[in-house]
């Protein structure tokens, strides 16, 4: 069952006369639809969106109310490109990270949260009928938005030993039509920190095939264990088809202030700003005064969301051990989410998710909404605090005892 058909059976009916194909061939994510579901349960404990806890920081806050005090044109809109000042200092921030140098001022557009980023980005390369690359299994929005552009999602497999790139399978995927390659790297929805190696090999792939490659930088900040990071974004010879998005929301706690950036070269930039001007026309000014004040602030609020999420995944390793006997799991390394790969024969993760959202009362995401490879599997999310998580695990532990498929 589809989240859609559960939806059309819970009452919510969709009518398709008159809706262009191009929207009639998506759907919402399974991520968003299935908190949806859960508020109509009722009394459920997630482990499904990826909503950390964290408030946003008070000195970000206090930054924002200084600015509705004394700044009048805080409530305008900004330059379309985003605030200057905030641009340059992106740049700056962005330059120090991957070692070369960033002018804010033309390759820097502030956006709606990496999502209007990564729509922008994908609408400016890819046309009907392109071929798209993508890990199977990868976020779900992404598989939606190159729908929307009317491309053609190639689905790649990830290794399902360590979820790391698979190089001969992109290869193999890769034909006259391919046009881009899309990939996140600390990886939602596996947790997979991608090796540099492997990385740089993609890139390789990348010239050789004259693909564009977009780079979904959200969780750059968040690998645990003492591994580096290795961002695509550091290569120069990517320059001409290297499209990058980032994000405030999960860094400093700022899911809903909806903002964060794509950084491209000039040329590609001036393209994606007039989706940036025909969609949005900027990203709040508030917002991006908010994210000003994360730059700008202490940084020490980013360690400790590192570290808490480091801990929530312990947590939820160690209570996916206790049940061994239903799943099993990659390790995550990056980003706050994992696959659990379940022991239900026959049942396929719509139904697992919904038996589990109806019967325990936690909500998770399907893993088929992730992609092929995603089936039999649910992602969780241990965004959520660790209450709510043992919460969770206590719910499903009691939902396993009373042997829910016999
Ligand atoms: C991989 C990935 N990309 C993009 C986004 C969207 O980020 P934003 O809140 O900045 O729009 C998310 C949100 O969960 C995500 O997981």
């Amino acid at each position: 069952m589809s989240v859609r058909s559960a939806l059309v059976a819970s009452g919510k009916i969709y009518q398709t006369r008159g809706i262009s194909q191009r929207v009639k061939q998506i759907s919402i994510s399974a991520i968003k639809e299935m908190p949806i579901l859960a508020s109509q349960v009722g009394d459920c404990v997630s482990l499904g969106q990826g909503i950390p806890s964290f408030p946003t920081p008070n000195h970000i806050v206090e930054a924002v109310c200084r600015v509705m005090r004394n700044d009048p044109d805080c409530g305008k809109y900004s330059l379309g490109p985003g605030m200057p000042q905030l641009r340059r200092a992106v740049a700056e921030r962005l330059s120090g990270q991957i070692g070369r140098a960033v002018d804010g001022d033309t390759q820097i557009c502030i956006t709606v949260g990496a999502m209007e980023a990564l729509l922008a980005s994908i609408l400016t390369v890819v046309e009907r009928g392109d071929e798209v690359i993508l890990p199977s299994p990868n976020y779900a929005s992404h598989i939606e938005q190159v729908l929307l552009a009317e491309g053609v999602p190639i689905f790649v497999p990830l290794q399902p030993g360590d979820w790391q790139l698979d190089l001969e399978a992109v290869r193999t995927a890769i034909t006259p039509r391919s046009k881009a390659l899309i990939l996140c790297n600390p990886h939602n929805p596996t947790g997979a920190n991608f090796s540099a190696s492997a990385l740089r090999e993609l890139a390789e792939l990348a010239i050789a095939h004259d693909l564009f490659i977009i780079s979904d930088e959200t969780y750059d900040f968040l690998v645990y264990d003492d591994q580096p990071h290795f961002s695509l974004t550091a290569l120069p010879e990517l320059q001409d088809r290297m499209i990058a998005t980032f994000s405030f929301s999960k860094k400093y706690a700022m899911t809903g202030w909806r903002v964060g950036f794509v950084y491209a070269s000039e040329v590609l930039l001036d393209h994606i700003m007039k989706i940036h001007d025909a969609a949005a026309i900027c990203a709040p000014t508030l917002s991006q005064h908010a994210a000003l004040a994360a730059l700008q602030g202490p940084q020490g609020c980013v360690d400790e969301i590192r570290s808490a999420l480091r801990a929530r995944r312990d947590l939820t390793c160690r209570r996916l051990d206790r049940m061994q006997q239903m799943f099993s799991y990659v390790k995550p390394r990056g980003a706050y989410y994992l696959m659990a790969r379940y022991q239900a024969p026959g049942v396929d993760s719509m139904e697992f998710a919904l038996r589990l959202l109806r019967e325990a009362r936690v909500t998770t995401i399907p893993g088929a909404a992730f992609g092929p490879d995603g089936e039999s599997h649910i992602r969780l999310s241990f965004g959520g605090s660790e209450e709510e998580i043992h919460e969770a695990f206590d719910r499903i532990e009691r939902w396993l005892s009373s042997d829910p498929f016999p």
